[in-house]
């Protein structure tokens, strides 16, 4: 199935609930997968292999404004226009192309609130609010699970930032995706902190994209992946349940570290790892041997994300200097 015909389907029935606004403006926070989503069913539509989970980043993120433009799409990235060639512009037509109709040209105003030093990907919270603004902008009236739909189409990550707090990304089976779309778990954690240690501001050499597509289709791993990452949705939703660190810490970790594993056997190797990544690794190990409640998850790139409780915040600070603390709840 094309995005476009699942789009169309989607929309068929959304005849303008309300006047159309002259432009529109959204919000979505950046997430970070607790356990991880890593390999496509089908790369069309972004559908996974496996469920995911992710805490949402609360105000890191991203603010999009919309409205109609003359003659050309007009793409500005933090207040700067962006060329027509940029790679981000590219990614972004494409997209709008789903939903426009001849002649039809945006305006399209993106802030991330994400501080760019964070590293944190900016991908994700960038097609939900994009999403959001534009159920906004046509009136479409669009609830939570199409709008998941539609932001997975501009990548898969995207559709667990519709929602704020937890949020669990369920694979689905349907050919159509039309199952396939991230729910809030209605749990808070206020003293849940999350700390961004930049490593690395370098565009990563292989996109999650290809990285994901080569595991699946070389490592030998990969079976062994999909079996763990169902243990852990299930250790990572009694974590959230009970309020124990130690159980979503080590969980989330420990799927961290396999993905990267799988990643490694595939072939030619998947390695995001950078020197620097693993001396921090091995940093916040001999931290927890010596009791502390750390731990930590990586995406598919070089930098750190650490997972504590607040009550650590100081210690965590001494050791990590340039530690970015975030609390998703407060
Ligand atoms: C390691 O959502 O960026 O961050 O669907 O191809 O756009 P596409 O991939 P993307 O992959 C994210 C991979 C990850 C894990 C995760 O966020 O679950």
């Amino acid at each position: 199935m094309k995005k476009s015909d699942l789009v169309t389907s989607i929309l068929k029935n959304q005849s303008a609930k309300a006047a159309a606004p002259a432009e529109a403006e959204a919000y979505a926070s950046a997430n970070i997968a607790l356990i991880k989503y890593w390999g496509k069913r089908d790369q069309e539509l972004n559908l996974p292999n496996t469920s995911s989970l992710s805490i949402s980043l609360s105000v890191f993120g991203t603010r999009t404004r919309v409205k109609h433009t003359k003659g050309s799409d007009k793409i500005f990235l933090n207040k700067k226009k962006l060329a027509a060639s940029d790679g981000f512009v590219l990614r972004i037509r494409r997209f709008l192309d789903l939903f426009r109709s001849k002649n039809e040209y945006y305006e399209i105003n993106t802030l991330n609130t994400v501080p760019t030093a964070a590293g944190l990907a900016s991908s994700a919270s960038g097609f939900a609010a994009l999403v959001k603004a534009l159920n906004d902008f046509y009136a479409w009236g669009l609830g939570p699970r199409e709008l998941s739909i539609l932001a997975r189409l501009g990548s898969g990550s995207a559709c667990r930032s519709i929602e704020e707090g937890f949020v669990l990304w369920n694979c689905g089976i349907r050919k159509d995706g039309m199952d396939s779309f991230a729910e809030k778990i209605d749990i808070r954690w206020p003293e849940l902190a999350i700390g961004v240690i930049m490593l690395s501001t370098e565009k990563k050499k292989i996109s999650s994209r290809e990285g994901m597509q080569r595991t699946v289709e070389t490592s030998v791993l990969y079976h062994s992946w999909q079996q763990k990452v169902e243990q852990d949705l299930a250790r990572l939703k009694q974590a959230l349940e009970n309020k124990d660190i130690a159980l979503l810490g080590q969980t989330a970790e420990s799927n961290a570290l396999s993905m990267h594993a799988t990643a490694l056997a595939a072939w030619p190797p998947v390695c995001y790892w950078q020197p620097k990544s693993l001396e921090m690794i091995q940093r916040v190990w001999a931290l927890r041997h010596q009791g502390l409640g750390l731990y930590l998850t990586m995406d598919a790139g070089a930098n750190i994300k650490l997972l504590f409780k607040s009550g650590i915040e100081k210690v965590v600070k001494n050791h990590f200097p340039t530690v970015e603390c975030i609390y998703p709840f407060k």
